[in-house]
């Protein structure tokens, strides 16, 4: 086995080196990421929107997350592959560590990621201690939108950022490998990241996170609609022409830091 390993990202995180995320759900696109470079394939559960066409997360099935892992993994060799455990498959720890050695074994992922602080930390040992890595998930939690009421920035007032400080750091000692912020200021992501050793990945969370991640379908200019304004169309804004330019465009941007900008970020 030739792929990334974590350890690999740790070096980057030390070196200072910018890390490259991407969605992705088949092997033609996975292809393409990994021989563009792109350091972590994550088969995000956002396929029930961008694939399936639902209006959020919650419907995606363990089937169907491993269905594509083993499409990811068949069409890449060097890229460390990250898949979401999906809604309710990781509510008990028993639950979480049956379904995790699932995307393992099954889907041939080397990482899964789970969202949520404090109350997973159980999990996290458990799954960590067992030989799973796990990827954090915290700030904005789509598999928790009715909760929070829709698909809102967190951690703005300086109780909630307090709180995401504390879960980060809890998770990294609970033995989480990755962390995932999602939607939070810019400010707060550059505490965390500097707080962790582990290397922190951003989506609307500003430029000082470890990597950054987007939606491949956003990232492209094919999700119908609106764009997130984090996001960036690197096939149409840069003029790349073709896919593997845009994937090279969105590498240069992440590692030089010119993405995100200002303009994708919050305050
Ligand atoms: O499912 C997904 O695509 C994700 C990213 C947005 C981080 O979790």
């Amino acid at each position: 086995m030739n792929r990334l390993t974590l350890t690999h990202l740790r070096k980057l995180k030390t070196n200072g080196e910018k890390i490259t995320v991407l969605t992705v759900y088949d092997a033609s696109f996975a292809h393409w990421l990994d021989q563009a470079g792109i350091e972590i394939l994550l088969v995000g559960d956002s396929l029930g929107m961008v694939i399936q066409g639902h209006d959020s997360t919650l419907p995606v099935t363990m089937e169907q997350i491993i269905y594509h892992s083993q499409a990811v993994a068949r069409g890449s060799q060097r890229a460390l592959i990250v898949a979401d455990l999906p809604f309710m498959s990781y509510a008990t720890p028993a639950q979480a560590l049956d379904n995790a050695a699932r995307l393992l074994r099954e889907g041939h992922a080397q990482v899964v990621k789970l969202e949520g602080g404090k109350w997973l930390l159980d999990t996290v040992k458990l799954l960590t201690d067992r030989g799973i890595p796990v990827c954090a998930h915290l700030g904005l939690l789509p598999q928790s939108v009715h909760q929070l009421g829709g698909y809102l920035i967190q951690g703005r007032s300086e109780a909630a950022a307090d709180s995401l400080r504390q879960e980060a750091l809890a998770l990294q000692a609970a033995g989480a490998s990755l962390l995932v912020l999602e939607c939070v200021p810019s400010q707060l992501a550059a505490d965390i990241t500097a707080a962790l050793t582990i290397p922190v990945i951003g989506i609307g969370a500003g430029p000082a996170c470890d990597a950054q991640v987007l939606v491949l379908y956003d990232m492209l200019g094919l999700t119908p609609g609106k764009r997130p304004s984090f996001s960036k169309d690197f096939l149409q804004a840069t003029g790349a022409g073709t896919i593997p330019n845009a994937l090279q465009a969105f590498i240069t941007a992440v590692k030089t830091g010119t993405f995100p900008g200002p303009e994708h970020s919050f305050n």
